[in-house]
């Protein structure tokens, strides 16, 4: 089949359309995932690797700051190294598929990129330490992590939520603290 050159042009301009509409349609979708994300009601980003919770602190007994190492110290919480997954699974659990995929990680010395889950944005200012030492549950901002099987964000971790508890505990609603 032979396209005169009016059937070009129109299919030129169709294919135009098509990646411009296609271009904006992905803009207005990853618009409106962000926003259902943000508002945690989405589910869960697929992770490298099926870590599961439950099984590591109720079953196994292990307290968060285990492997979220610097949550009473710094800023961030921490996410644990490679080398710390190790510690049993070079014996423990070798042979199903997820920890396959640990041991690979290992093996070929490179970091798992865990997918971030909850991030506020650049110019506010936040720190772990400051709220676990005054006693404020890693629940209150996280929900219970400790039976979900995949983490999930489940509170907005918006200003309205932030300044909410610290006006009902009594801790400073200067905007100062925050945006620094
Ligand atoms: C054996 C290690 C281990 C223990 C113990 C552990 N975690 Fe985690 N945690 C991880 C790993 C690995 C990830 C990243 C993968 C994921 O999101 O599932 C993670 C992710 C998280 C995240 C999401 C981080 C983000 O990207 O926003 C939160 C919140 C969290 N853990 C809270 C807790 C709490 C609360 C406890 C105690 C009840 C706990 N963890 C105990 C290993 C652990
Ligand atoms: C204190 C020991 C310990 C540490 C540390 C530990 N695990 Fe585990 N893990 C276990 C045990 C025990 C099981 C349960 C095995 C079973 O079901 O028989 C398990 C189960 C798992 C499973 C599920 C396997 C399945 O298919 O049921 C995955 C995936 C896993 N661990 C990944 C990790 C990762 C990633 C880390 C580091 C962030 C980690 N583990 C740290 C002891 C540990
Ligand atoms: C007052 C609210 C609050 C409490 C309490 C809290 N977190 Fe967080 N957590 C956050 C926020 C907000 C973020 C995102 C921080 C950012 O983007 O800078 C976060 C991020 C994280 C992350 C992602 C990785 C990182 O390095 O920050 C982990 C893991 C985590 N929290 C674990 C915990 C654990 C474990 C506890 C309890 C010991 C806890 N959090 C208590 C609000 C809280
Ligand atoms: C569940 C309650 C709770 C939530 C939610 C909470 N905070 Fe706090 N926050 C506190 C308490 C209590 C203190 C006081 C700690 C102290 O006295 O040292 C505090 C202290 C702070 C401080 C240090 C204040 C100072 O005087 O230097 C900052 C900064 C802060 N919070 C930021 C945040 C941000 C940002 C969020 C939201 C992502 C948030 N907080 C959510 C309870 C909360
Ligand atoms: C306890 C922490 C906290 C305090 C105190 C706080 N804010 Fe915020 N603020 C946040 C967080 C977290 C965000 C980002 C999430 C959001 O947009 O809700 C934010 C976002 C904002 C934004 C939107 C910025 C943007 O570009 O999206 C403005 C404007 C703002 N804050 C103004 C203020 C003012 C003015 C005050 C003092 C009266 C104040 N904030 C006090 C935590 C705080």
């Amino acid at each position: 089949m032979s396209l005169s050159p009016a059937q070009k042009t129109t299919l030129r301009r169709l294919a135009l359309a098509a990646l411009i509409l296609g271009h904006f349609g992905f803009f207005i979708l990853a618009v409106g995932v962000v926003g259902l994300y943000r508002a945690g009601q989405l589910p869960p980003p697929p992770q490298p690797i099926a870590f599961p919770h439950p099984t590591h602190v109720l079953g196994l007994g292990l307290a968060c700051n285990f492997c979220h190492e610097t949550v009473e110290q710094a800023r961030g919480a921490g996410v644990p190294p490679v080398e710390k997954c190790l510690t049993c699974h070079r014996q423990i659990a070798r042979e199903r598929p997820e920890v396959q995929k640990l041991l690979r990680y290992w093996d070929e010395q490179q970091p798992i990129s865990w997918v971030r889950i909850h991030q506020l944005p650049e110019f506010i200012y936040f720190s772990h330490k400051r709220h676990v030492k005054a006693g404020v549950g890693c629940d209150s901002c996280h929900g219970p992590v400790a039976v979900m099987t995949e983490v999930r964000q489940v509170r907005t971790l918006n200003m309205g939520f932030c300044v909410g508890c610290h006006v009902k505990s009594g801790a400073s609603r200067d905007c100062a603290i925050c945006h620094q």
